[in-house]
């Protein structure tokens, strides 16, 4: 029987290059330490926290350094997957690994396999699984067929009924599933992120969910326009493991609110871009 188990996942950071910048209304650095905060207090205190992706807004020209240094305090593993927006190059940087680091790996915890999928195509808002990688999961599900496994990706390998952000998902979805059968029983969750919305789902018989952003929400109405924000607050998921059970809950945390001066720089920032209509360059992007 294994031992219990608290995982934190939380995702779409969306750290801008200045800490004091917002974006589409919020304070990316505040939410992160609001959320930091929150996680702090939880009981029981979380043995491990996966980081989904979208760390920072811009991987080019941001830091991971301040990302990884704002979790040192709470003293567990971290572990990161990476998404449309972050840099594979500054990350490697960040957390000492060589060029060679291809940006999916595996590890264990207390017995339990934990695979990170690098799903982020160059360019792209959608995600992929390059063919080299859909080998190498499968032979890294085979290896760890007696453990119990949770998987995690940015993209999201299924719909979510939300039609513009279903565009965004794992575009080759069917050659990861694919794979996933033979290992389907030992398989407890495949976990994603990048819609900044949470969703939990059956999908060919495995568990699946998203996490909401940490940063910025999207409306989860199936009719909703191309990055229509929501109101609603940020917040990460808790994975708890128990014997051979899991449960998912969402925790929401207080936003933290954007002084005035920071909020008519942002709207005199984006007027000055194309006044009269929201500029593309600063549409909220996933
Ligand atoms: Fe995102």
């Amino acid at each position: 029987m294994l031992g219990r188990m608290r995982i934190v996942h939380l995702a779409d950071l969306h750290l801008p290059g200045s800490p004091n910048k917002t974006l589409h209304g919020v304070s990316p650095y505040a939410n992160l330490a609001a959320a930091v905060a929150a996680i702090r207090k939880q009981v029981p205190a979380p043995d491990l926290v996966v980081l989904g992706g979208d760390l920072l807004e811009d991987g080019e020209h941001s830091s991971y350094q301040a990302v990884l240094d704002l979790f040192k305090d709470l003293q567990v593993p971290v572990h990161a997957v990476l998404g449309n927006h972050d840099s594979l190059a500054g990350f490697r940087k960040a957390a000492q690994r060589g060029p060679e680091f291809p940006g999916y790996y595996s590890f264990d915890l207390k017995s339990v396999h934990f695979v990170m999928l690098y799903s982020a195509c160059a360019g792209k808002e959608f995600g992929r699984l390059e063919e080299k990688q859909l080998l190498w999961l499968n032979e890294d599900l085979h290896r760890n067929s007696q453990k119990q496994v949770l998987v995690f990706l940015h993209h999201p390998p299924f719909d979510t009924g939300v039609g513009w952000l279903d565009k965004l998902k794992l575009a080759n979805a069917d050659g990861f599933w694919e794979i996933i059968p033979p290992y389907s029983r030992n398989i407890l969750g495949v976990f994603a992120a990048h819609l900044h919305l949470q969703h939990t789902c059956l999908h060919r018989g495995v568990m699946a969910a998203t996490c909401p952003a940490v940063s910025f929400q999207f409306s989860g109405a199936a009719d909703s326009p191309r990055a229509a924000l929501s109101d609603e607050p940020p917040g990460f998921n808790l994975i708890d493991l128990a014997g051979g059970s899991l449960a998912l809950r969402t925790v929401r945390f207080c936003q933290p609110k954007v002084p005035a001066e920071a909020q008519a720089a942002e709207a005199h920032r984006a007027e000055t871009h194309h006044p009269g209509r929201p500029p593309a360059d600063t549409a909220p992007q996933a």
